[in-house]
């Protein structure tokens, strides 16, 4: 099946009762059993809700999975990732990833014995050079948020496959319709469905998937067991959502292609980083490994007065956290995002005081420009 085909049938289930061609929202904590120890599959709402079902069907059907695994939030299903490791065992991750994902590993959990490299992860021999004996799984996040520095999956998945290491591509950035990471032998796909998959800026949620019958059968127990699962009426959001990915993603990435070069074209900015441009360093890898380049632009004006005037005079875009909306966002990494990322640390990847990040909506792009041009002044 097509991608919007999918999207739109996949996991869907119009209701047994009048045959409503939209999924109920079965919004219940508890369901009536027939008798003592007979019942029809579904006993209590953490364990099992057919509106999830429905949305992690289709959402594993889109990444090319065999089971998607919904939690309350992106890092919901990030924290529920790591009960696949142990206390001593070691996590080479991407170097630049989402704040939270940072400060959820290095300031939490090494606090039970989890041990992360942080490595430069577009160079492949740093993956390679970072495993050691007790090294179990490999995550990468690509492209980053938000320097947009893009890893190369297929490589990852055999240094992966040949090191027996679980391989995780957090895929929030590019979404299903761009990039599937399963397809390039990665072993598990993150999204926070906060972002693209839902898409209107009205839920929080995340989701794994992956077809490794281990893993599922794994986070599947603890999604139960330790409950951050997400609330039918965010599932049933979502489910709507997926339904016109496509046509969003389309939008977002021919908005962003036109503001990247307008960024460019204006000089205002010391450095516009978007991975379509030909100037990034990884634009034939984006080319290879991914459909589009998606809606996400980077651009450092030099100093944070510059980046304020921007961040400050904008009228569409909205000053906002978060991304991968239908609406312009625009934020300021080193304060807001990634506000937990060491001031040293974040600088050496190029994460600045003078960053800004802009989400693109599907708004006429014509006005994304004017309001930055009026912004800059
Ligand atoms: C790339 C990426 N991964 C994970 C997350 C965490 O998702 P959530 O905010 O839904 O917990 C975010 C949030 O911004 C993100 O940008």
């Amino acid at each position: 099946m097509g991608f919007s085909t999918d999207a739109i049938h996949a996991g869907q289930i119009s209701d047994p009762v009048t045959g409503a061609v939209i999924t109920p929202l079965y919004q219940t904590s508890t369901y009536e059993q027939d008798e003592l120890g007979k019942h029809k599959g579904y006993e209590y709402g953490r364990t099992q809700n057919k509106t999830r079902e429905a949305m992690e069907a289709n959402i594993a059907a889109l990444e090319k999975g065999k089971y998607g695994i919904a939690f309350a939030s992106g890092l919901a299903a990030t924290h529920a990732l790591m009960s696949l490791v142990k206390s001593g065992d070691h996590i080479i991750v991407s170097d630049n990833v989402y704040g939270g994902t940072y400060r959820l590993f290095e300031q939490n959990l090494t606090a039970y014995g989890l041990e992360y490299s942080w490595v430069d992860t577009s160079n492949l021999s740093n993956i390679e050079n970072a495993i050691k004996e007790n090294t179990k799984m490999v995550f990468v996040e690509t492209p980053t948020n938000p320097m947009l520095v893009l890893t190369d999956l297929k490589g990852v998945a055999v240094i992966a496959k040949k090191n027996d290491l679980l391989s995780v591509c957090d895929n929030t950035f590019m979404s299903p319709y761009f990039q599937n990471p399963l397809t390039f032998g990665i072993d598990i796909v993150l999204h926070s469905t906060t972002k693209y998959l839902n898409g209107h800026s009205d839920v929080i949620g995340g989701i794994l998937i992956t077809s490794n019958e281990k893993v599922h059968e794994r986070i599947r127990y603890i999604q139960n067991a330790a409950g951050g699962v997400p609330a039918p009426f965010d599932c049933w959001l979502v489910l709507r959502a997926t339904k016109t990915l496509a046509v969003r993603m389309k939008q977002h990435d021919e908005n962003a292609r036109a503001f990247a070069n307008f960024l460019v074209n204006l000089g205002a900015a010391e450095k516009v980083i978007y991975p379509g441009l030909q100037n990034h360093p990884q634009h034939e890898l984006a080319k290879e490994q991914m459909s589009g380049f998606g809606g996400m632009v980077s651009a450092d004006f030099g100093s944070l007065e510059k980046a304020k005037k921007v961040l400050n005079n904008v009228k569409i875009f909205i000053l906002a956290e978060s991304l991968g909306g239908v609406e312009s966002l625009i934020s300021h990494p080193a304060s807001m995002t990634h506000a937990t990322v060491p001031k040293e640390e974040r600088e050496k990847f190029g994460l600045t005081d003078g960053l800004v990040r802009f989400s693109v909506g599907i708004e006429d792009v014509e006005d994304l420009i004017e309001d930055v041009e009026r912004a800059i002044g």
